[in-house]
């Protein structure tokens, strides 16, 4: 069922812990399509496994390395939108407040929120293929013609820093995730069709640890279900609203 956000507000009366999930909708709006709308134009014709997958890479490092030059010319020139600056201007109304988002564009940071949990890894950030040598931008291998470049410390080729297909996600990265989850007195869900684990299962974990869930989205995807509030709306729209509801009633 819709709720309003008068609803919402009055939930969350009294939260000192808010944890916010966030999933590809909260981007939308800067104009970052999700992974698989990346695969347009003339990346229609690969797979999006071969695309993300360290086996991909490996077959073919020259082709997945300009997907990636592309994905991150979309990144550098998206500017946060109003649902990023909204949960950003979270941190003035709660004592406490976690983001963690399977997004790899940065833009909550970006947007000016200070504890960000990047599930997924940084499209910002790039390391070896060895996993040695980490926290390359790509400024670092201006100087160097070859695609992909080669890492200064070993030679290896150097990869983006984001989770692919059949690889674990950051160890310390996701366990904070789950602490936040279960510390949480309310969870804000935006923008993520929760189909993907771990993340999908966030939400859940928050719910039984008696946390409130309000999920906010433009469709009734898997998450709005079990949610305990829906606010059927985009981020970019119905989050500022929240914001400004919150601020006038304190
Ligand atoms: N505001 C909020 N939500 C929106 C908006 C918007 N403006 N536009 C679309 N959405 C919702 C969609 O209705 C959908 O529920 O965002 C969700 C996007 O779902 P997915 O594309 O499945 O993205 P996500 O849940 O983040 O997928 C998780 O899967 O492809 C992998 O690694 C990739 O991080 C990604 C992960």
């Amino acid at each position: 069922m819709n709720a309003t956000i008068r609803d919402a507000v009055r939930w969350l009366a009294g939260v000192k812990r808010l944890a916010v999930l966030t999933g590809a909708g909260v981007s939308k709006e800067s104009g970052i399509p999700t992974f698989r709308e990346a695969q347009d134009g003339l990346w229609a014709q690969y797979d999006p496994m071969e695309m993300a997958s360290k086996d991909g890479f490996l077959r073919n490092p020259e082709l997945v390395w300009s997907w990636y030059e592309h994905r991150f010319g979309m990144v550098l020139s998206a500017q946060p939108n109003a649902g990023h600056r909204a949960i950003a201007d979270l941190e003035q109304l709660f004592p406490s407040v976690t983001v963690v988002t399977q997004n790899i564009d940065g833009l909550h940071m970006a947007a000016g929120s200070t504890h960000v949990l990047e599930l997924h890894g940084s499209i910002r950030r790039y390391k070896c293929l060895s996993g040695r040598h980490t926290d390359y931008s790509l400024a670092d291998f201006a100087d160097q013609d070859e695609k992909p470049p080669r890492c200064p410390e070993c030679g290896e080729i150097i990869r983006p820093d984001v989770v692919w297909f059949g690889e674990y996600l950051p160890e310390s990265t996701l366990q904070q995730a789950y602490e936040a989850s279960l510390r949480c007195e309310a969870m804000l869900v935006v923008g993520t069709s929760g189909v993907v684990q771990p993340a999908a299962s966030l939400p859940r974990l928050a719910t039984r640890a008696g946390a409130m869930v309000i999920d906010v989205n433009p469709e009734e995807d898997e998450i709005a279900m079990t949610a305990d509030l829906f606010l059927k709306g985009r981020g970019g729209k119905v989050l500022p609203q929240l914001v400004a509801a919150l601020r006038a009633q304190r």
